[in-house]
């Protein structure tokens, strides 16, 4: 996939997207695609975390630009700011949750949420409903999320696994797990419910590579962001345990495992 609509091109950036970092950089990479910036707009990037994509597009805004990162947790704003030092002072970052932004924000130009829009719940349609309202008539707003259908293969089999062992009750909180997931299909149905225009939902699969036994159990995407819910859907945690150790052990049945990049683009209607 390539970026486009970019005012400083690639040869020219000092703050391009991180070359190794093999899950944020692809899902902005989505973002970026269909995002459409310009020299002087006002962004807000919605949980920020360490910074992708918001020390990119601020490069891109320049100096009379501004852009807002804010995220959840301070530890993620002070690595942030650490990082940042003096470098484009435009820049800033604050704690904040998206759900409940202060009223006295923007309004931008941009809203950006880089593996954010999971992140909206319980309530994603109103969390959703309440970020658009941040957005200057005719602005843009682009999110990126890991859809419905991500690594459905490790949850298939783990579903098997618990299926073969009679773990009826486990089984069930791996299907309200599941179907608690947002999808694409959402995305584009509650931005045409909010009256959003120029709505784009797209997909890209994206595979990500693990080995078997510690390097599957203890692989720093997996266990942190998927993994731990699989063990919360078990009481017994030495069961949860025995489970996934033979899951572990069989990652053929269940690889290449697939991730859906999902980008969710649209825009406010002019007054
Ligand atoms: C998967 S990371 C993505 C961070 C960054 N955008 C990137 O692409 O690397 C998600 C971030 O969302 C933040 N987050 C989670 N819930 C949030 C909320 N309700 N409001 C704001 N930030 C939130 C987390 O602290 C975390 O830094």
């Amino acid at each position: 996939m390539k970026t486009n609509k970019m005012p400083v091109p690639p040869e020219k950036q000092s703050w391009p997207l991180p070359k190794n970092d093999y899950w944020s950089t692809p899902f902005a990479e989505a973002l970026m695609h269909h995002l459409d910036l310009f020299p002087g707009a006002s962004v807000l990037d919605v949980a920020s975390g360490h910074g992708t994509p918001a020390f990119h597009i601020a490069e891109q805004v320049g100096p009379k630009g501004q852009v807002l990162g804010i995220d959840l947790h301070p530890a993620q704003i002070l690595r942030c700011r650490s990082n940042q030092r003096t470098h484009l002072p435009w820049l800033s970052f604050e704690q904040a949750d998206v759900r409940t932004l202060p009223a006295n924000l923007g309004p931008f130009d941009r809203i950006t949420g880089n593996i954010a829009f999971m992140f909206f719940r319980p309530d994603r349609f109103s969390a959703l409903k309440q970020l658009v309202e941040f957005l200057k008539p005719g602005g843009q707003i682009v999110l990126t999320f890991p859809s419905l259908g991500t690594f459905d293969s490790l949850w298939q089999r783990i579903d098997r696994e618990m299926a073969s062992r009679g773990l009826t009750r486990e089984r069930e909180k791996l299907v309200e797990y599941l179907e608690e997931r947002p999808s694409a299909e959402h995305a584009r149905q509650w931005y045409q419910d909010l009256g959003m225009e120029r709505v784009e939902v797209n997909e890209w699969p994206l595979e990500i590579p693990t080995g078997p036994g510690e390097e599957f159990l203890f692989h720093p995407l997996l266990r942190g962001g998927f993994l731990e819910d699989a063990y919360e859907c078990f009481e017994d945690q030495a069961l949860a345990h025995a489970v996934m150790n033979t899951i572990a052990d069989d990652i053929k049945s269940f690889t290449p495992l697939t991730a859906l990049r999902c980008a969710m683009a649209a825009w406010r209607p002019a007054e």
